[in-house]
């Protein structure tokens, strides 16, 4: 069957076939093209601080440079030399340029060649500079992408970056980052991320912390008014005022991605997200004071941060196979902040409990449908978030 006859009869409002969870065919295109046009969280700001400072991340299968110029700017390249394409660099690291280690070809921060020993005349060096990956620094995270454009960019960055800045991630420092290497494919992976359905047989942690899964996480005639009134309640009377998302949730639905943030209550007189609701970090960025606050900032479906008080939380989702995605988890705080300031196993808690049981969900979930026994099955009432996620996809790979 083609794939367009296979994309043509999957049903509305319930999970896909099989092949889209398993099939490396479909996986190779998927990383060509579609996975290729989105933004992926690469990095903290802190990673690549000074001109010269530069990382070596994978992203679906290919290897870039992230480097800070002398100009301050940073950018991203394909790690594969001009010459006769080896891999450049192998590790993060600072250089004033960056040398081939084959036959010593050396680039400038900016990608140009600077030289290239040995080369017959008439050579024109000014073509064979390091091949550019669409890469953007907004607001202190690291973007990119394979075949995203740059320009696209620009209204996300005016969106999101004054509540960026507000939650201090420019001049954070990175407290703690752990892999979560799931055996599942990518959407496996997104559809849990979106969905609470599973929230109260899965997470009794995160449903402890979180009060908005009493309301959401279950159908019940009043939760969605009940929670609707508690967020107007705190948006009036214990947000901080001079956030930049404030009480205008924002969404916005651009041709290649939709991206928006919101901002809620934790509940339940927490101030922040750990076990005992107090913070595990001092106060970040222009904030005033704990208000109990936790901002996400998105661009679909791969980019999602979450902002506290007191630490701000980056999702990396990561394909890496037809049935492997890495997820990645990066707490910042204040850039000045220091242990005993700083309780790094308060702060990671409550997502790397959750995100270790999400992953054996994923694992068992993926299991399942490696089956012949598997097909696809209705999304309930509150899954319309990976049930709108799916469709998407389905209209943006058929193109
Ligand atoms: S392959 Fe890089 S210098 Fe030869
Ligand atoms: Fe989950």
């Amino acid at each position: 069957m083609n794939l367009q006859e296979l994309i043509a009869r999957q049903r509305p409002g319930w999970s896909l076939e099989q092949p889209f969870y398993t099939s490396a065919e479909i996986y190779d295109l998927e990383r060509k093209t579609w996975l290729a046009r989105q933004w992926y969280v690469l990095g903290h700001s802190s990673e690549v601080r000074e001109s010269g400072s530069f990382i070596v991340r994978d992203l679906l299968g290919e290897s870039l440079i992230i480097v800070r110029g002398n100009d301050g700017t940073v950018r991203g390249f394909f790690n594969v030399c001009r010459h006769r394409g080896s891999r450049i660099c192998d590790a993060d690291g600072k250089a004033a340029s960056l040398m081939c280690p084959y036959h010593a070809w050396t680039y400038r921060l900016d990608g140009t060649l600077r030289s290239a020993p040995a080369l017959p005349e008439g050579i024109d060096t000014s073509q064979l500079g390091l091949r550019p990956a669409p890469v953007k620094e907004i607001g202190g995270v690291i973007l990119g992408s394979l075949q995203g454009e740059l320009e696209s960019l620009e209204p996300v960055r005016q969106a999101l970056e004054p509540a960026l800045i507000y939650h201090g991630v420019p001049n954070a420092r990175i407290a703690a980052r752990r892999h979560y290497p799931t055996r599942g494919n990518w959407k496996l992976v997104m559809e849990n991320f979106m969905e609470c359905y599973h929230c109260f047989p899965a997470h009794p942690e995160y449903c402890s912390v979180m009060r908005h899964v009493d309301a959401l996480g279950r159908v019940s005639s009043d939760g969605a008014a009940r929670w609707q009134q508690t967020l107007e309640e705190w948006l009036r009377n214990q947000a901080n005022p001079d956030s930049p998302i404030g009480n205008q949730q924002f969404n916005f639905t651009a041709p290649v991605q939709s991206y928006g943030a919101t901002r809620a209550p934790i509940g339940g007189g927490c101030k922040t997200q750990t076990k005992d609701g107090e913070p595990a970090a001092p106060l970040m960025g222009e904030q005033s004071r704990f208000d109990g606050g936790v901002s996400t900032l998105r661009i679909d479906p791969f980019v999602y941060i979450a902002a506290l008080n007191d630490y701000v939380r980056l999702f990396q989702f990561l394909p890496t196979g037809p049935e492997t995605t890495d997820v990645v988890l990066t707490w910042l705080v204040d850039g000045e902040a220091r242990e005993p300031d700083v309780d790094i196993e308060k702060l990671v808690w409550l997502w790397d409990v959750t995100t270790v049981q999400d992953k054996a969900l994923i694992e068992r979930n993926a299991a399942g449908i490696r089956s012949t026994a598997y097909s696809p099955g209705p999304y309930s009432t509150l899954e319309s978030m990976p049930a709108q996620f799916v469709g998407r996809y389905l209209r943006e790979l058929a193109l």
